[in-house]
């Protein structure tokens, strides 16, 4: 049973900082790979090094700070999330995760305990799709997941992945050096936001995560015709917008039917191009990104599936055509047992009521699983808001989950 208190002022103090790094005309935006981002990263290193943690990145461009535990134990026990944000995103998505972990082991520290286990605090690279399309970069990479394709991929610029993990200190050509093997890890931890609502409905204070959900991105690109707006007829036109509207409704329809059969899946498309974009000409193309997202990868892969097919149904009855390009396919990852039951414990010593929740949303754990048992715990948000500027939590609420992030890891100790 833990008898110390994490600082919740201090806490708070480096949230609110580290926010403070952002593009001022865009709050809170930290995109990996942007200014921003070195700022923070420059920022937290500092805050790290404060705490006594040995600080070094990996070739992946992962960030960690290390404390050696009492019993070299050749197993570290790794707490970590991600500092980068999506565009106009919040305070509190990844950035808690990476300081309640520094808090814990500041707190630790200070009361004189050393963990036997070495202790390894991760701000994993581009948690968040960055320029590039792909999310989790870092978490995948240590899984030994990042393919070297991957790192040809380009950003609306033209310039790779392979260039930009450079510029922020990666060695791209030696990814090999940061891929960690199966059950190099004692465990991992990981605090969040919920991002939802359920925790506040049911009036409780900590979600023990049960599982993550796939995700899975394709590129689609419709190609229609560009003519002059004004001069074209109705009739003679190859709108490529007006075809990938049709996808895009579709998608609601057929995945709100989906769910109505049994199934928990959700699709979305939230990015969007078009060309020439402009007011009085035809769009001739039209590019943009299916999400869609299952904690079953069979009905994941089949709705999908579907729905992609009746993209091209659509597109050649309006005599145009679609390019689909697959951009990444994670599969739905249950948490360990006995990283469920710390924080299970941890939430009870501290007081608080917990409950068992699955992520819709995507995380770094559902990475960090390959290398040994992960879990995950939540705390609520108000309104359930994120990724977007309003996305908020009280003092009060980020303190109490670091409070049981600290507790979990002295019982995870244990193991
Ligand atoms: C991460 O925030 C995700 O679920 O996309
Ligand atoms: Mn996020
Ligand atoms: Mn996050």
């Amino acid at each position: 049973m833990t008898t110390f208190t994490i600082n919740s002022d201090r806490l708070w103090g480096r949230l609110m900082a580290l926010a403070e790094i952002t593009r001022p005309d865009l709050p809170w935006t930290r995109r990996s790979f942007s200014p921003e981002f070195d700022r923070g990263r420059d920022w937290l290193r500092q805050e790290f090094e404060s705490v006594g943690l040995d600080v070094s990145l990996d070739t992946a461009g992962n960030m960690i700070g290390r404390l050696p535990g009492s019993a070299q134990k050749n197993r570290p026990l790794m707490v970590g999330s991600h500092s980068d944000t999506v565009p106009s995103g919040g305070r509190f998505d990844g950035t808690l995760g990476v300081l309640a972990g520094l808090e814990a082991i500041q707190t630790l520290r200070e009361n004189g305990v050393t963990l036997e286990h070495d202790i390894e605090l991760v701000d994993f690279l581009a948690e968040e799709p960055s320029e590039f399309g792909l999310s989790c970069i870092g978490s995948k990479a240590m899984a030994g997941m990042l393919q070297d394709s991957d790192l040809d991929l380009q950003d609306g610029t033209g310039r790779t992945l392979r260039e930009a993990m450079r510029s922020i200190g990666a060695v791209p050509e030696q990814l090999d050096q940061a891929r960690r093997a199966e059950n190099s890890n004692a465990a991992y931890l990981e605090l969040h936001i919920e991002q939802a609502t359920r925790l506040k409905s049911a009036n409780v204070e900590i979600g023990v995560v049960t599982d993550i959900a796939a995700i899975r991105r394709d590129n689609v690109r419709v190609l229609g015709q560009t003519d002059h707006a004004g001069a074209t007829p109705m009739g003679l036109r190859k709108d490529a917008l007006v075809t990938a509207s049709q996808m895009i409704a579709l998608t609601e329809e057929l995945t709100e039917q989906a769910n109505e059969d049994g199934a928990a899946i959700v699709a979305t498309i939230g990015r969007l191009e078009l060309s020439p974009n402009a007011a009085n000409a035809v769009p001739g193309v039209v590019e943009f990104t299916l999400e869609s997202r299952s904690g079953d990868d069979d009905k994941l892969r089949a709705h999908t599936e579907g729905l992609l097919r009746r993209f091209e149904e659509i597109a050649s009855a309006r005599r145009q055509k679609v390019e689909i390009q697959p951009i990444s396919c994670g599969t739905a990852v249950k948490s360990a047992g006995a990283v469920m039951q710390a924080i299970e414990t941890a939430t009870r010593d501290a007081g608080l009521s917990s409950m068992p929740l699955s992520s819709g949303a995507g995380h770094d754990a559902a990475y960090a699983a390959r290398l040994g048992p992960a879990g995950m715990l939540f705390i609520t948000c108000q309104d359930g808001r994120s990724h977007t500027p309003e996305e908020w939590v009280d003092q009060p609420e980020c303190a109490e989950g670091a409070q049981v992030l600290m507790g979990a890891m002295l019982e995870l100790d244990k193991l």
